[in-house]
């Protein structure tokens, strides 16, 4: 395997008990008999064929998404994805790792591409707000759901609908471009019906492993990402994947490890956290992705286990000075997995001024970056010490190919894990059911004896327990 391919390492060093002790770190015989048992899952994983695998190697579905970019680009000034879970948190993340940190504020033609937000949640204040600021007649508007029925979305499209037509009239639709399921749902019946550009949503490919189809991709390609060297990272990866030797899989050790962490040594809280501002949003997409693929009730044999890890998202170095005190001597049951980058842009030397101060004189001509690796490092250690185990991931870069192969990677470790735990990663039954209740509170057809049984409840209230 060589080295440009292999684009993400997994170091699992400090989750062993040679490192961290017996209490937090894992043993290495009972990680080789582990990783023997479980060394098939990759290929049961693959002989099941979920959608998200295909994705890398959809080229149509990436000439689709390129066209369709094409044709809106200079268009628009900005773009909206209205969308929630699993149809937006892949855009965030591809927007937040490869734009500019600054992308929405730089001037165009600095700026390469639309300006990006997002409407997922149904706050009023926030969608009235959005509405004020932008430009009608140079925004489009991209709503992305696979079922086309989720009540956010479809409410937000509505209002968003009704804006455009009292302030563009005929010109509306085409301000829209729908995202949704190949043949089904409202919102594919109206994109027939109106004539809607639209994309599709892979069939098989469940919301939080979308981001690699046109649910992720258009709204980034319209940011400016090169979505095609995404996808290209991504295809490196399965390839690394696929070509590891039994027992290898960078994805499978870190599945196995954090599986083995919370079975075995109570670390049933699993932080990922990122060094790199960059970062910030794949670690909220995995956040979602672990925990609605692996939070399940029942598991693969029908019975009730209550089973799954639960995530959390942090952020190096900000949430050292916020959450690590409690990591390090708070309740042991936590697993950290860091995201490490080797090489930064616009990378400073710290300059030599106050030389007479030992606190300044120590960083005078040292990077940025360099301290910042050095906050990760002295955190691992300080966990280490205090017997917490640890994991890394280590990116060259924060740029399209590594970050499509981090995130393929995050997958196929999700889809691992669902047979670890001996659960379905692939549906979300306790949604579902969320959904399902929100409707018939607002009145849907077809759901009337859950509203009445929702309003019975709600009667049911004790008002004395309202303080
Ligand atoms: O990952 C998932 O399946 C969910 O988070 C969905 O993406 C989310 O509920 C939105 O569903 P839809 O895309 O059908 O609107």
């Amino acid at each position: 395997m060589d080295a440009e391919s292999t684009l993400v390492r997994v170091d699992l060093n400090d989750a062993f008990a040679d490192r961290i002790g017996e209490a937090g770190g894992l043993r290495p015989d009972e990680w080789e008999e582990s990783l023997r048992a479980h060394a098939g899952v990759p290929d049961e994983v693959r002989s099941e064929g979920p959608g998200f695998l295909g994705l890398p190697h959809d080229r149509e579905a990436l000439e689709a998404v390129l066209r369709a970019a094409a044709g809106a680009r200079g268009r628009f000034d900005d773009v909206v994805v209205v969308g929630i879970g699993g149809s937006a948190l892949g855009a965030l993340a591809l927007r937040t790792a490869l734009c500019h940190p600054y992308h929405d504020l730089l001037p165009s033609p600095r700026r390469r591409g639309c300006r990006l937000h997002v409407a997922d949640n149904v706050d009023p204040a926030r969608l009235a707000g959005l509405l004020e600021v932008l430009d009608p007649a140079r925004t489009l508007f991209n709503v992305v759901t696979k079922s086309g029925s989720t009540a956010e979305t479809v409410a937000n499209y509505l209002v968003i609908r009704a804006h455009l037509e009292h302030r563009l009239g005929a010109a509306a639709r085409a301000h829209l471009l729908f995202t949704t399921d190949p043949r089904l749902g409202d919102l594919r019946a109206l994109a027939e019906a109106e004539g809607i550009a639209s994309l599709p949503v892979p069939p098989g490919v469940g919301g939080r492993f979308s981001v690699l189809s046109a649910v992720g991709l258009f709204p980034a390609a319209l940011a400016g990402v090169d979505v095609a060297a995404v996808l290209d990272g991504a295809r490196a990866c399965d390839g690394t994947l696929r070509d590891s030797a039994p027992g290898r899989d960078p994805a499978l050790a870190l599945a196995l490890a954090l599986h083995l962490l919370d079975v075995r040594r109570g670390r049933r809280i699993h932080v990922l956290m990122p060094y790199s501002e960059a970062l910030r949003d794949v670690a909220d997409w995995f956040r979602q992705l672990w925990a609605e693929s692996l939070g399940k009730r029942l598991d693969v044999d029908g019975r009730e286990v209550f089973r799954g890890p639960t995530p959390v998202r942090a952020l190096g170095t900000t949430d050292q000075h916020s959450q690590v005190q409690l990591y390090v001597e708070g309740p042991p049951d936590k697993a950290v997995v860091f995201v490490a980058v080797d090489r930064h842009p616009g990378d400073r030397r710290i300059p030599a001024l106050h030389a007479d101060r030992a606190s300044m004189a120590c960083l005078a001509g040292r990077g940025l970056a360099e301290l910042l690796e050095a906050e990760r490092r002295g955190t691992r250690a300080a966990l280490a010490a205090a017997g917490r185990p640890s994991l890394a991931l280590h990116l060259p870069e924060v740029a399209p190919r590594p970050v499509g192969a981090l995130l393929y990677l995050l997958e196929c470790a999700t889809a691992y894990a669902g047979r670890l735990y001996r659960v379905d990663p692939y549906d979300q039954p306790g949604v579902e059911a969320g959904k399902r209740a929100a409707h018939a509170l607002m009145g849907r057809a077809g759901l009337e004896a859950l509203r009445a049984e929702l309003a019975a409840h709600d009667a049911a209230r004790d008002p004395r327990r309202v303080y």
